[in-house]
């Protein structure tokens, strides 16, 4: 079992998460003109709280994550809201043979850093979107290490964005835009810090 699978039941009763995704989705929706012909994967989806967020505006979605724990928990939420454009896929890009489908737009919420090779990610979701597809990636800025207070050491500890350009840039990616999309506050050692969260939005070039 994996530290998301054990998270997963209580991950919608953190009203801070909650709030984000809505937050992000709201970001998105500014910066990106969806529509419901469009063909989405949410990557590292988790309980799925920003496609919950984005559903109405959307086609089909792809829902993937590793954490089979996290897929359970979305699938209950799936069945009790009667969705039925919203689909979910035990998927880690980085082993399994990608989906069949080929996506509009692709978008990740705080998965990114948890990926151990962002670089190859990238390739994979540019050969996952149709031509002219649009990436969506919301992840930390580069952090001091103080962000996972639960002992997590297994991350990138963000990304810098220039850096993370150039990665995007080289999967074959062009119009690289980035904004802040929120910032996450957190009490640490009795201080209040604050981690921003960038939005990337990229088209497949
Ligand atoms: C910080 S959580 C974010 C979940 C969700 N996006 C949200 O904002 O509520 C990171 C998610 O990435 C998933 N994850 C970690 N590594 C992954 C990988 N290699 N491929 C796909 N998902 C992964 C975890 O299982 C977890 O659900």
């Amino acid at each position: 079992m994996t530290n998301f699978d054990e998270r997963a039941k209580d991950w919608d009763s953190d009203p801070k998460k909650v709030e984000r995704a809505r937050v992000v989705a709201e970001v998105i929706r500014k910066t990106i003109p969806l529509t419901r012909e469009m063909k989405t994967l949410e990557y590292g989806c988790g309980t799925g709280l920003l496609s919950f967020a984005l559903q109405a505006d959307l086609g089909q979605i792809t829902l993937a994550d590793t954490s089979q724990g996290m897929l359970d928990v979305l699938n209950e939420k799936i069945a009790a809201a009667g969705m039925t454009n919203m689909h979910s896929l035990r998927l880690d890009l980085a082993v399994d043979a990608p989906p069949n489908d080929k996506f509009d737009l692709t978008y990740s919420l705080l998965t990114l850093h948890h990926i151990e090779d962002p670089k190859e990610i990238l390739k994979k979701f540019h050969a996952l979107l149709e031509p002219s597809g649009i990436l969506c990636i919301a992840d930390l800025d580069k952090e001091d290490g103080s962000f996972h207070t639960d002992g997590t050491t297994d991350v990138h500890l963000g990304f810098e964005r220039a850096e993370l350009q150039r990665w995007v840039e080289d999967a074959g990616f062009s119009g690289v835009k980035f904004s802040t999309a929120f910032e996450i506050k957190k009490k640490i050692d009795d201080a209040e810090k604050i981690f921003p969260v960038f939005l990337l939005v990229a088209r497949k070039a």
